[in-house]
Formats: C-alpha cells, structure tokens, sequence
C-alpha cells in the first residue's frame, strides 16, 4: 500500500473480474480513424500485461475526448486494435458500455482474456457537463446507470488513469465505494514521482508554461510561485502574451483579439495580479516570431507591426530561455511556445526543447502538446520523467486531494472477499 491506495501487489487478480479504468484518451484523425499519438496507450501496457499474465478476466474503461473541449467523442474502437498490437494478445472490443450485450460479454470472459469497452462518455452520466453542473458525491456517482451495472460483475476495480484523477465522474470515483481496489503501476509510478518532486525539488527549479490551454497554465503558474516551489516561470505561448497584455505591453491587435475571442479576456486581471506579486520570478518573452507569405518574420516587443498575428516566441527570448533551462536543477514543462505544428513558427519549442535534451537538470513534461513535442524532436529518451497527465497534473500541484486519489483510498479500505454484496447494486448481475 502507498499513500492510503492498494497497489497491485495488495490485491489477488487470477480468475477475478477486474474493471480497469485507463486513460487512452488520445488526438485522432478523423479522416482516417487512426490515432496520432499512442503514448498512453503504451504507458498503460506495463498494468495490462501484469494483469493478463496474473490470469485476471481485464475488463477496460476508458474515455476519448475531443479536440474541441468535450464535443464529439469518438468510439475506443481504435484503440483496441492499439492495445492488441502492443500486448502481443487480441484484444476485444464491444460497442456498448454497459448495456446487456457488455455485460453478456464480460460474462464470457476467460482468465488471461481482455475487453476493451467503448467510450465511457458515451453514457451522459460520464460527461464533463454532468460532473460540473450536478456534483455528484462519490455515493451518488456509486448509484449511476454505469456502475449499478457492471459492479456486479466485477470483483475488483482498479484505475490507472492518472491522467484523468482530477476528473469527479462514476468510471473513476463510482466503483470504489463498491469494490475493493486498487492503483495500477502507471498510476502508482506518476503519483511518487510528482509527489516527490514537488516535495523537495532540487534548485534552481525552473517552469516552461505555454501552449493552449492557458487557463491551467495560470493555475498552476500561481499555485508553483505561491507554493515557493518555481524559482523562475518562463513563459511563451498565449501564457507570454496574456501576461504581457497584462504589463501594459503591446502584443499587437490580432493577439488580443484572439485571447479575447477565445474568453481568456479575464485572464489578463489575473496576470496583473500575478506580475504584482512575483514580477521577478516570471520571465515574459522580449520577441516573436509571425508568419508572413508563408516565412519565419520576428518582431521585438514594442515593434509588433500592427496586423501581424504573433505566433512564437523570438531567438532573443528562446536563447534566454535555454540559458536558464541549462543552468537549473529542475525544470518542469507544459505547454510548447508557439505553433509548433507548423515550420516557420516551431523554432521557440525547437530551442526550448533542445535545451532539455541537453541540460544536467531533472527534466519532467506533462500535458499532450508536450508528450507530442517531445516526439516529434526526437527527445523522449532525453527527458527525465514523461507524465501522461495534463490537467490532473496541474491539480495535483495545487495540493487538493484529487478525486479519484480520494475514491482509491475508500475502495482500498474494502477487504477482498468471495462475494461481495451491496444491495442497491443488486440490480441486473
Ligand atoms: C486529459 O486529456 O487531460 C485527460 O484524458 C482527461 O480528459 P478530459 O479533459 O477530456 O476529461
């Protein structure tokens, strides 16, 4: 046991019924139904095959989400052809979640097989909508349609989805109130190495925070300086420009009309707040790069020409940022610095992401963008420690106890036994 949660090494699996919640939550192409990227995917395997080998009957949760916040999911189908091909082991996969034909299925289960189900989210209960507006309590969350009907067939829960802990939802927090559970080792390793971390960090310790999802970037760039956990807070990306919008500097109107078109408008309050209280600890870029006709044109701060939509940050601002990346001790990455997607405005991710190929520091990164830069610069055996994790990361740093470490710790106070039986599950095993 480690931080209150059974680990697999505290619970019996041969020829039990295991639900395993996963986080395989990854880009897909539409055009194609191929994924883009199976690095959670492959971060899971270790779980999988420890469970299969052990004889256990794996049942599969999982989640897939959207580019476009939490609109159009797609179905796990994919994903199963993935996890077969990287476990060596057909892989089952069933177009229902829990209706009659999954449970039917997971009856049939043998010891050693896997089914993987199809996407949680595709049962309203699940969705991020309901979990916001209805704040079910993890009790409530036990008595909703998904788990009222698979925990009876389950002996045994176990989540490995990281990722997805700061997520308030039955597939994640439900079952533990019914079954015995437990951590996978994915969950369990990402748990100690960013609690470690972020216990005593060794210094200077430095955050890179930029990419999209600027919301989080500024909840974890005040819970880092206000936790005195970040030395410095180098920023790039919307992060850069929303906290130079916020000093009063210029960053050109498409900018500004962007962040305001995108709601992140009431961010700029809050990086005043934030310049007014830690200024010197965070780093804003001093250049940019725009794409013009279709070339690399940089722009120092103060002379971005009016019409030009900046897109990266400048080879001042980069040079500066790798200097201090290599003279840290730790550095902790989210988010890239610009469009990296495309040629001409990848350069500032290109050099910050150098510098961690090559500095002495404990490297982490987190979030998706970061997992993908990391791929696509060839860094990955570079970088110290790769968390799957994005936003559960950023909660994880705030101190609150997560949702789903919380369910785990009451699900692990439940003893392993033949039956188990909680009446107002008793619906339709
Ligand atoms: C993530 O990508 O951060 C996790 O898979 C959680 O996904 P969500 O933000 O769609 O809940």
């Amino acid at each position: 046991m480690r931080f209150g949660i059974n680990t697999l090494d505290d619970v019996a699996v041969t020829d039990k019924t295991v639900l395993c919640r996963i986080d395989i939550n990854q880009p897909v192409d539409r055009k194609t139904g191929t994924l883009k990227d199976t690095t959670r995917i492959e971060a899971c395997i270790p779980t999988l095959k420890e469970l299969t080998n052990k004889g256990a009957k794996l049942v599969l949760l999982a989640h897939q989400g959207s580019d476009i916040e939490y609109k159009n999911f797609y179905t796990t189908e994919p994903h199963a052809a993935v996890l077969s091909r990287l476990l060596g082991k057909a892989v089952g996969f069933i177009d229902d979640v829990c209706g009659p034909a999954a449970r039917e299925a997971i009856k049939a289960l043998k010891s050693g097989d896997i089914l993987l189900l199809d996407n949680v989210r595709f049962v309203s209960e699940e969705q991020t909508l309901f979990e916001t507006t209805l704040l079910l309590s993890h009790e409530e969350q036990a008595k909703t349609l998904l788990v009222r009907k698979l925990a009876p067939l389950a002996d045994l829960y176990i989540c490995d989805a990281f990722a997805a802990a700061h997520r308030d939802q039955p597939s994640l927090c439900g079952f533990e109130q019914l079954l015995p559970s437990a951590m996978g080792r994915l969950f369990e390793e990402e748990f100690c190495v960013i609690s470690g971390l972020m216990e005593k960090p060794e210094r200077p310790c430095v955050f890179v925070l930029g990419g999209a999802k600027i919301s989080d970037a500024f909840l974890m760039m005040s819970t880092v300086l206000r936790g005195g956990i970040a030395d410095t807070v180098l920023t790039g990306g919307l992060v850069g420009e929303v906290l130079l919008w916020a000093d009063g500097k210029d960053i050109g109107e498409p900018a500004r009309a962007f962040i305001t078109k995108e709601g992140y408008g009431s961010l700029v309050e809050n990086g005043k707040e934030l310049l007014s209280k830690y200024r010197d600890k965070i780093v804003r870029p001093v250049d940019f790069a725009a794409k013009v006709d279709g070339a690399r044109v940089e722009y120092q701060l103060g002379k971005i020409p009016a019409g030009a939509l900046v897109l990266d940050i400048g080879t001042a601002t980069a040079t500066a940022y790798q200097n201090s990346i290599r003279g840290a001790k730790t550095v902790f990455v989210n988010g890239p610095m610009g469009v990296f997607e495309e040629a001409p405005t990848e350069q500032g991710t290109t050099m910050i992401w150098d510098a961690l190929g090559d500095t002495a520091a404990y490297t982490v990164i987190g979030g998706g963008d970061s997992i993908t830069a990391t791929r696509k610069y060839g860094k990955t055996r570079d970088i110290s420690y790769i968390c799957t994790g994005g936003g559960a990361l950023i909660r994880f740093l705030t101190g609150e106890e997560l949702p789903v470490v919380k369910a785990l710790r009451h699900g692990s106070a439940i003893k392993q036994k033949g039956n188990y039986s909680v009446d107002h599950v008793r619906v339709t095993a």
